[in-house]
């Protein structure tokens, strides 16, 4: 069942949004059944954990607050949503999982691993996506992308430094190591349409095998 489970992961302005947009229109022109959906939020629930999260107003939030909060927002979205799509033979396109938590929060927060994996273990009961897309891109660029993009909204993690953001990617450097029958990575420093190209042949070839 969780094979059809498909998370999608990347720094700002890696432009995950867009594939995945390009890619659900993609396979359902190709005959498969699936479902789109997006952490924080995705349910009426987790959509108000997200404002909370995400509220630039709240400078302060505390970093395990904050690692709780996108955990409780994960389990509730993961019953509600996931797990019944999944168990209608949906395929699953999830915008982040459990992996932007190990990274934004387990790393570049400096709370740690073993912490973020144990709240989390309790939060999805071993329910992991089967195949992860990350997308890498050098901080620099993707953030010169997002403040190119107007209509955006700017959260409390776009204002953080670019220290920040270049432990965000090594965070993922580091899980691409640890999870490498997972994880496969797509270099996004190109221009969008080849970012989504190769994700559409990568998508692909492991639905046909699946
Ligand atoms: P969003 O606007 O959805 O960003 P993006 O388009 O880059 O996905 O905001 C989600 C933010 O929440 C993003 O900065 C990453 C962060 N985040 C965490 O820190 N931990 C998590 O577990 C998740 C799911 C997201």
């Amino acid at each position: 069942m969780n094979n059809k489970f498909i998370t999608f992961e990347g720094g700002e302005g890696a432009g995950k949004t867009s594939v995945i947009s390009e890619l659900s229109k993609f396979l359902e022109g190709a005959g498969f059944n699936l479902i789109t959906t997006r952490e924080p939020g995705g349910i009426k629930i987790a959509e108000n954990i997200r404002q909370i999260i995400l509220d630039p107003n709240n400078t302060a939030m505390d970093g395990r607050t904050e690692a709780l909060l996108y955990a409780a927002a994960r389990r509730q979205h993961l019953v509600e949503k996931v797990i019944p799509e999944l168990n209608l033979g949906k395929i699953v396109l999830c915008d982040r999982f459990l992996d932007s938590s190990l990274v934004y929060q387990g790393i570049a927060r400096k709370i740690g691993l073993d912490e973020i994996f144990s709240i989390n273990n309790f939060a999805i009961e071993n329910c992991m996506p089967k195949l992860t897309f990350y997308f890498d891109i050098d901080p620099e660029i993707g953030l010169a992308r997002i403040a190119k993009n107007k209509n955006r909204e700017i959260n409390r993690l776009d204002m953080e430094n670019l220290d920040f953001h270049y432990s965000v990617r090594e965070g993922y450097l580091k899980l691409l190591t640890m999870f490498p029958e997972r994880i496969v990575s797509i270099d996004a420093n190109r221009p969008l349409e080849e970012v989504i190209t190769e994700t559409k042949e990568k998508i692909m070839s492991y639905l046909q095998v699946m």
